[in-house]
C-alpha cells in the first residue's frame, strides 16, 4: 500500500508539472511574439501573392514598343549637327532635308519628326534639362528674349518680338548655320560658349558634348529596310 501511494503521487506530480511546463511554454511563445494583446493575428496563414502583377494600374504609361524597334532603322547624329543640316537646307517646314549621320550614312529627316523634338522635349540635352520651349514659349510677352521656340513659325520669326512682331531678330543666320545665333548659343567646345554668353539650354553642365547629345533621327536615304543600313548600337 505504501508503495502504491508513493507511485501514484509520483505520477500525478509528473503530469501536473508537465501540464504547467506546456502552459508556460505556449504562453512564452505567445507573449514573445504577440505581447499581451489578444487581437494578435500573427498565426494567420500567410497570403501568397504572385510576383507578376495581374492587374496593371490604369495610370501607368503605355509601353513604348515602337521606339526601340524603329530605332534600328534610324540614323544617329549630334543634336546641333541635325539642326544645322535643317538650317543649311533652308529650314523647310514640310519637305525632307538630308544629312550625314555619325557613321557617314546619307540620311534624310523632317522638321516635325526630327528637329522639333529637340526644342520641345525636356531631359533631351542632358538629364534634368528643361525644354527650350518652356523658357522660350509661345506667349511672347512671357517668353525669355521674347522668342517662341515652340513652333515652326516662332523659330523662323526669331527673337526680340516683345510686341508680337511678325519678324524679330533672325536666329538662324539666314541659312548660314555657323553664323546663326542659335548655333552660337548651342555649340560649346569644352563646355564653353564661343561668344561669352550662357550656353543653351540654360543651366547646361560643361560635360554635355560640344554639339549636344547624339540623337536618333530620320532614316537612311533609299536604303531598303533589310539592306545595308548599319543598325545603331
Ligand atoms: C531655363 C530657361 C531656358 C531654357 C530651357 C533655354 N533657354 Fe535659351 N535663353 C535663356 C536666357 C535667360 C537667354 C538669354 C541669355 C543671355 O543673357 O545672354 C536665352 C537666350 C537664347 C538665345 C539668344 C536669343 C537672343 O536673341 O539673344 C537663343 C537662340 C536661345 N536662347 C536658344 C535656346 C535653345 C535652342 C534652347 C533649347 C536647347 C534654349 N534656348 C533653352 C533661357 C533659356
Amino acid at each position: 500500500m505504501y508503495e502504491e501511494n508513493d507511485l501514484r503521487k509520483f505520477i500525478y506530480t509528473t503530469i501536473v508539472l508537465f501540464l504547467i511546463a506546456v502552459v508556460l511554454f505556449i504562453s512564452f511563445i505567445f507573449v514573445s511574439s504577440c505581447g499581451f494583446s489578444l487581437t494578435c493575428s500573427k498565426a494567420q496563414p500567410y497570403v501568397y501573392r504572385t510576383p507578376v502583377p495581374t492587374l496593371i494600374p490604369a495610370t501607368m504609361p503605355a509601353i513604348e514598343r515602337n521606339r526601340a524597334q524603329t530605332a534600328f532603322n534610324k540614323c544617329q547624329i549630334a543634336a546641333v549637327d541635325l539642326i544645322g543640316a535643317w538650317v543649311s537646307a533652308g529650314y523647310p517646314e514640310n519637305d525632307k532635308f538630308s544629312f550625314t549621320d555619325v557613321k557617314g550614312t546619307p540620311c534624310e529627316g523632317s522638321f516635325k519628326k526630327d528637329v522639333q523634338p529637340l526644342f520641345l522635349e525636356s531631359n533631351l540635352w542632358y538629364p534634368g534639362a528643361l525644354a527650350c520651349a518652356s523658357c522660350h514659349q509661345s506667349d511672347l510677352k512671357l517668353a525669355i528674349k521674347n522668342m517662341d521656340l515652340s513652333s515652326y513659325a516662332g523659330i523662323i520669326a526669331g527673337s526680340n518680338r516683345a510686341n508680337g512682331e511678325a519678324k524679330g531678330k533672325d536666329i538662324l543666320g539666314g541659312g548660314d548655320w555657323e553664323n546663326a545665333l542659335m548655333y552660337q548659343m548651342l555649340y560649346a567646345p569644352n563646355g564653353q560658349s564661343t561668344i561669352g554668353r550662357p550656353i543653351m539650354p540654360l543651366g547646361r553642365p560643361a560635360d554635355v558634348p560640344e554639339k549636344g547629345p547624339l540623337v536618333y533621327a530620320g532614316a537612311p536615304i533609299g536604303e531598303p529596310l533589310a539592306g545595308g543600313a548599319t543598325p545603331a548600337p
